[in-house]
């Protein structure tokens, strides 16, 4: 791919000679010393709209001192960003995982159209992380992510707080948990600023692997969006920048099988979000590189998970800074065998040398990082299911904390707004399992998220009584027994969409096994009386977006053929 987009672009560092491109260059304001100078790209998801993007234009504008401090033209251009947090629950949710590809194919666009030389992202939510890494390892041009940064925590009558607590509220309020006035402090005061959802949920799950594999600067997914340090990083990108260009160091050198593992290694230490595991099956596909489910499931079988974080655990992403960052958590990974320490980085140092000047975690000091021998689960949570009722596998949240198996009656949803008015009527019990389907990448589409049902569910008391299954996905911040992902998904005949009300459906995190207690005759019944539902939509980014989506075991990727 990046070959097929070189063809096309000048040769790379060289004068521009086009007298149109002249012309214009002259027009926004560039001098004649500036012609021969390298252009660099900085792709801003910056917008008013969202904590986690409201601060990242202002940050772009320190990068472009530095990248102008260091002799090199910096242009800063925008693409799309959508708030998973805010479009939770709602129908908005189904554009939040396509923003994801039409970050990538846009900032894919504008470097390749605009002959740009290098590409620095400055990000900050979901989705535009791994968008952005897509358009680079497409690209294969020298490429930087900046990460906006972790928001503070939110604070009322002496709890912290975060996105989950407004959402977990919702369910204390349909429990009778919650006063009105409670109900509103916490929604008041849960967000106090810039910044992206604190706990590690997918922002910092993305933004911590993504260092881990060596395209942003280190401690860049450590520094809170408010920290001065965050400032510091983003002057320092230039500098940075500049040397790339100097060893023509591109992704293709830095994204590799062994920086995916190190990614996805950091992933299951951290106790990360399942959503890093259809972003880094779609990374991979970007860059070229082989890797599949049970790739993943091979890295968690070898990965404890160590870290006491949000959403199962009791830190935020901001006390992660206090005990040495993600780099201390990577050099104690690496120094017990767990990291690749010879992949190159943006630094134009490996792992090892970058990590050589990494602080040591303190395990009597600090407790959020424990030590591999005392893990709160001796592999990783995220695990990879298969069984009759996902054949081509499903994705699984399994910190150990929820228990390892559960068994109970099914309770079909066609869409999550039914188990909300479910739980609000009480028909939610202990003992169900409660199956969201029509909610997968073509289906929903865009794979919604099912934070509001988890969340509400915990708030209701439930969390520990029933368990959660679905094509969707969840947030970051989902905890408690949930399995998504599951392919095929119920629009294309999955084996989901022939569940009924009553069924018994068992999850066993032992087997790895998500099976339907139906006869394989009763099952071959039920497919051949099933009719496969209208696409919600044909016409316009959905109806193109259910045209071109692969599945979740594919990474949902829309430019395979
Ligand atoms: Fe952007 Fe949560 S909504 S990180």
């Amino acid at each position: 791919m990046a070959q097929e987009l070189n063809r096309f672009s000048r040769t790379l560092t060289q004068e521009v000679t086009n007298p149109a491109a002249q012309a214009m260059l002259y027009g926004i304001g560039l001098k004649e010393e500036d012609m021969s100078k390298p252009q660099i790209g900085i792709a801003s998801t910056g917008y008013e709209g969202n904590p986690c993007n409201m601060h990242l234009n202002g940050l772009s504008v320190y990068v472009k001192q530095g990248v102008q401090a260091n002799d090199m033209v910096g242009l800063v251009f925008n693409t799309i960003g959508v708030s998973d947090g805010m479009t939770n629950g709602n129908d908005g949710m189904r554009y939040s995982l396509p923003s994801r590809d039409i970050i990538a194919d846009s900032i894919e666009t504008v470097v390749a159209a605009q002959w740009y030389d290098g590409v620095i992202a400055v990000v900050g939510c979901d989705k535009n992380m791994p968008g952005a890494i897509m358009a680079m390892a497409r690209l294969d041009r020298p490429a930087i992510m900046v990460y906006g940064g972790t928001i503070r925590s939110g604070h009322y009558k002496g709890q912290k707080l975060d996105i989950v607590s407004a959402f977990e509220a919702l369910g204390k309020k349909f429990a009778g948990n919650i006063s009105d006035e409670d109900y509103k402090g916490v929604i008041q005061n849960s967000i106090p600023g810039q910044g992206a959802c604190g706990g590690m949920y997918t922002a910092n799950t993305m933004a911590s692997s993504i260092e881990a594999m060596g395209l942003s600067l280190p401690f860049s997914s450590s520094y809170p969006a408010t920290h001065e340090g965050k400032q510091e990083e983003c002057k320092k990108i230039g500098a940075a920048m500049k040397k790339l260009l100097e060893m023509n160091l591109t992704p293709a050198e830095i994204i590799t099988r062994k920086s995916l593992e190190n990614a996805l290694t950091v992933v299951m230490a951290l106790g990360g979000s399942t959503n890093a595991a259809l972003h880094y099956l779609a990374i991979a596909h970007s860059a070229g590189i082989p890797l599949t489910l049970d790739d993943i499931q091979a890295i968690s079988d070898r990965t404890p998970f160590i870290a006491d974080l949000k959403p199962s655990g009791k830190y935020y992403m901001e006390d992660i800074l206090e005990i040495g960052g993600v780099p201390a958590v990577m050099k104690y990974l690496h120094g017990e065998g767990l990291i690749h320490g010879d992949c190159m980085t943006v630094t134009g140092k490996t792992v090892a040398e970058n990590l050589a000047e990494a602080p040591d975690l303190d395990f009597e000091a600090q407790k959020i990082i424990f030590p591999l021998s005392q893990p709160i689960k001796a592999s990783g949570h995220i695990q990879v299911l298969y069984g009759n009722l996902a054949p081509k596998g499903a994705v699984a949240k399994i910190t150990g904390k929820e228990g390892l198996r559960f068994e109970g009656e099914a309770k079909v949803c066609e869409h999550e707004s039914e188990i909300i008015d479910a739980l609000a009527k009480g028909e939610i019990k202990a003992g169900h399992i409660v199956v969201i389907r029509n909610a997968g990448p073509k289906g929903g589409p865009g794979m919604s998220e099912m934070l509001k049902p988890t969340s509400a569910v915990m708030g209701a008391g439930l969390g520990d009584k029933i368990a959660l299954i679905t094509d969707g996905r969840f947030s970051g911040g989902t905890h408690g027994f949930v399995v998504g992902h599951i392919t095929p998904e119920a629009f294309e005949g999955g084996p989901i969409a022939l569940v009924k009300d009553g069924d018994r459906i068992t999850i066993d995190a032992n087997t790895r096994e998500l099976t339907l207690h139906i006869s394989d005759e009763e099952m071959a019944a039920r497919k051949a009386a099933w009719v496969q539902p209208a696409p919600k939509f044909t016409k316009g980014m959905l109806g193109k977006y259910i045209r071109n989506v692969k599945s979740a075991s594919e990474g949902c990727v829309t430019d395979e053929a």
